[in-house]
């Protein structure tokens, strides 16, 4: 198969597309012939050796951790899907920037979806819905969401507001229209939150989802009065030092249903900033790696 791959850390000039030998799936697992794949901060992370010591990797590595495609191989012991279906997921923390992915946890993907929008859902909602869960009952409560904008941050802003919360999120001010359209009230991050927030709700903000790690934990945890109200996905040690929920993603085929449910009842759907050809993997890691991302960037393959 084709695929992109690198061959030791480093940076984009790294990324190459050569072939690869086609994966299969083991029991339990599905593969995918992928039709689109996301950019996730992990890939790059993981590309460029940042995160070595704690995951390592075997070079050559193909990067991407979720993918969107149809079904071409099914492992023993799957159960209700079919070669054909089409249905978008997770893998490895690695594999899915190629023609064919091996999945552990998939969902089908919603008829009103493009293949995009579903190769940007994967890893984005199950990390949002991971951090919302620690959170409690939504409904009636107000939440802020710190990096509304990026991936996990959007992703939690439709799925929170479909669930009765009221979303305030953060953003550099080119991303309040953003905001606005996914559901949320925007407001800029960084000195002066909590005023701006008291001016937006008067009666305070009851629980929080931290998806930027740009160090604002502390004064997160000071706004909702108690860390046990805050969640993070994205600063874990700030996150154990100040003791708020710490989250990580799973591969969770329910929580996928849950997201793919809520794209068919029009309450979630992935926003894909841009999209890149496989042949330009480079540019599409150095665009995520920039931090500025709005929504997704997705590979098509
Ligand atoms: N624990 C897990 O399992 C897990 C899973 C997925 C992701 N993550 C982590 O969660 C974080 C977010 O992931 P992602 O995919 O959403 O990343 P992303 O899409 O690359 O996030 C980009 C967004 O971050 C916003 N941003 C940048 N600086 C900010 C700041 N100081 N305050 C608030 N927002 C800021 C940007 O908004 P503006 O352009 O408006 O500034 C942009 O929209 C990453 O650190 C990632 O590694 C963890």
């Amino acid at each position: 198969m084709r695929a992109a791959r690198f061959h030791e850390y480093g940076g984009v000039e790294n990324l190459v597309i050569e072939q690869a030998p086609d994966p299969h799936p083991g029991p339990g697992e599905i593969r995918v012939r992928v039709a689109a794949a996301s950019v996730n901060p992990i890939d790059w992370k993981l590309r460029t050796g940042a995160l070595r010591e704690m995951l390592p990797l075997e070079p050559p590595a193909i990067p991407g951790r979720d993918a969107a495609g149809v079904v071409d191989e099914i492992g023993d012991g799957v159960r209700e899907v079919s070669i054909g279906d089409r249905v978008f997921g997770l893998g490895g923390i690695t594999g899915a920037s190629a023609e064919l992915v091996i999945l552990s946890a998939w969902a089908h993907t919603p008829a009103n979806w493009t293949d995009e929008q579903a190769a940007g859902a994967a890893l984005a909602s199950v990390t949002a819905m991971r951090g919302l869960n620690a959170l409690g009952p939504l409904t009636g409560r107000t939440l802020l969401i710190e990096g509304a904008a990026g991936g996990v941050g959007s992703a939690g802003v439709e799925i929170a507001a479909a669930r009765g919360a009221t979303v305030i999120g953060t953003a550099s001010e080119r991303n309040h229209e953003f905001l606005t359209s996914l559901g949320a009230v925007p407001t800029t991050y960084g000195p002066g939150l909590a005023q701006r927030l008291t001016a937006l709700a008067p009666h305070g903000v009851d629980i929080a989802l931290d998806t930027a790690a740009s160090g604002s934990l502390e004064d997160i945890v000071a706004i909702t009065g108690d860390p046990t109200r805050v969640a993070t996905v994205a600063d874990h040690a700030g996150g154990q030092r100040l003791g708020t929920h710490v989250v990580n993603a799973e591969n969770d085929s329910d929580l996928l249903s849950e997201a793919a449910e809520l794209g068919r009842q029009g309450h979630y759907t992935p926003s894909i900033e841009q999209t890149y050809p496989l042949k330009a993997i480079a540019d599409a890691h150095a665009h995520a790696e920039r931090g500025r991302t709005r929504g997704k960037i997705v590979i098509l393959i």
